[in-house]
């Protein structure tokens, strides 16, 4: 690898989950405090980040390609290309590798160690590949500058890695084990975000109502301390395990105007046999049970899940107890995926691979039936008023795009401004989104 001149201009290209999103934006904040710039639109930058997903589909092999095109395309007359760097959960699980198989690639950095990307990136202007995938002791939370300017929506991760070893999952050999993010940090910094235009906190972790503080105070304890932050009106906090849904913050949602009537919680199957293949350690009606006690406090609240399809066994019949779980608990919104190996987990493995044919299929009926259950929940909210959080212009003229407490697009035409709370009347439902009028 040559000398490189230190980097102008940055750009963050963050791939998969919301966790992902707030990891880009800490690194973009990063290198903004090292002095390199974000770079604009169709201009060339200096440093490239990718910033990688490796929990479902060909995460790799995608990564490979892109940094094909991009030493490709932005080669200079001179023979130099930006510096790239592959951050995220495919820096984790491949490390060495791509250091082997991408030359182009000068730094290899893992999730829980991008806050030595300054360091990585001084080697780098003198010719120096490096790799960092340690899951130091000291925490990337600890060094990384603070946060300046933000959506009316912004991110706070609280918690992160995780424990249970679904079989299928990738998550707990990339993120690491679980640790739980102090409070007081915590607080801190959703204080900051807030003051930098925040008005809706989404609290995130791969297990985030795992959560808990030095004195085991669980994650209800951060929701009503949050709460008390005037200027902040929405608290909301994703992903969830049905195991970790404690009393504490069930009550939360009966106690906490600011905690939006919202819960995400995956179930990835409808069958307990395949739950247990899968070692999700609940059962379908552990996880109803949970459901249950969280409408009897929230009556109104908007439920939403993740589903796999096609895990290794999975006959027929134990799919359709997936579909038979969708039609009795009425999702606001899921998401739903192709089972895909991923290297080094137990399902991988696993006999009984589902063919590909068989997946599509399945996939298909549980979107059908899943867009069936939105937009039924969409259509039992016409006629309701609510408050919607504007988040950014529309695609018409005057039009605003928002969320309701129940997550649900909102779009609408008015004289608003982002960041704007308002009142609106939601008037027609489809199934990703409503029509609302305000009031
Ligand atoms: N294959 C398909 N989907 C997966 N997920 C996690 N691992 C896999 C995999 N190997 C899905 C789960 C999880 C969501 C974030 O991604 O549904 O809840
Ligand atoms: Fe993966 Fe299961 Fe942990 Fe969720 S709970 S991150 S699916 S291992």
């Amino acid at each position: 690898m040559r000398p490189a001149p230190p980097p102008q201009t940055y750009r963050v290209k963050s791939f998969g989950c919301q966790m992902n999103v707030y990891d880009g934006e800490r690194m973009a904040e990063l290198l903004a405090s090292q002095g390199i710039r974000p770079a604009s639109e169709g201009e060339e930058a200096d440093l490239v980040v990718l910033n990688t997903c490796h929990i479902r589909e060909k995460a790799a092999e995608k990564v490979y390609s892109d940094i094909g095109r991009i030493t490709k395309e932005w080669r200079r007359d001179d023979g130099s290309a930006p510096l790239i760097a592959v951050a995220g959960c495919v820096a984790q699980a491949e490390g060495e590798e791509i250091m082997a198989r991408a030359p182009a690639v000068s730094m290899v950095v893992g999730p829980q160690a991008y806050h030595r990307l300054p360091q990585m990136i001084e080697e780098a202007t003198h010719g120096r590949r490096s790799v960092d995938t340690d899951m130091p002791a000291e925490t990337k939370f600890d060094t990384l500058p603070a946060r300046r300017s933000v959506g009316p929506s912004a991110f706070l991760t609280v918690q992160e890695g995780c424990d249970k070893f679904c079989t299928y999952c990738v998550v707990p050999y990339t993120r690491g084990a679980e640790i739980s993010r102090p409070f007081a940090d915590l607080v801190a910094e959703a204080q900051r975000l807030v003051e930098a235009g925040a008005r809706e906190i989404t609290l995130l972790g791969q297990n985030v109502n795992a959560w808990r503080d030095e004195a085991e105070r669980g994650l209800e304890k951060l929701v009503e301390a949050l709460a008390a932050i005037p200027q902040l009106a929405r608290i909301r906090y994703t992903t969830s395990h049905p195991n970790d849904m404690t009393d504490g913050l069930i009550e939360a949602h009966r106690d906490v105007a600011k905690l939006m009537p919202f819960l995400h919680l995956p179930v990835q199957s409808g069958n307990d046999r395949v739950l247990k293949a899968m070692n999700r350690s609940h059962t379908v009606e552990s996880y109803l049970r949970v459901l249950d006690q969280v409408r009897a406090v929230r009556p109104d609240i908007a439920l939403s899940g993740d589903f796999i399809v096609g895990f290794p066994g999975e006959t027929d019949a134990e799919f359709e107890d997936t579909l038979k779980l969708v039609e009795r608990v009425g999702y606001a919104q899921c998401f739903s995926f192709k089972y895909s190996p991923r290297p080094g987990t137990p399902a991988a493995t696993m006999e009984g691979q589902v063919p590909m044919a068989v997946m599509d299929e399945r996939l298909q009926r549980l979107q059908a039936a899943l867009q069936r259950s939105s937009l039924a929940f969409n259509q039992a909210s016409v006629g309701r008023r609510c408050a919607v959080l504007v988040e950014r212009r529309g695609r018409h003229e005057g039009q605003w795009l928002g969320k309701s407490p129940w997550l649900q697009s909102v779009h609408f035409t008015a004289d608003v401004a982002i960041g704007d709370l308002v009142e609106v009347e939601l008037i027609e439902a489809g199934p990703n989104s409503l029509a609302g009028r305000l009031i």
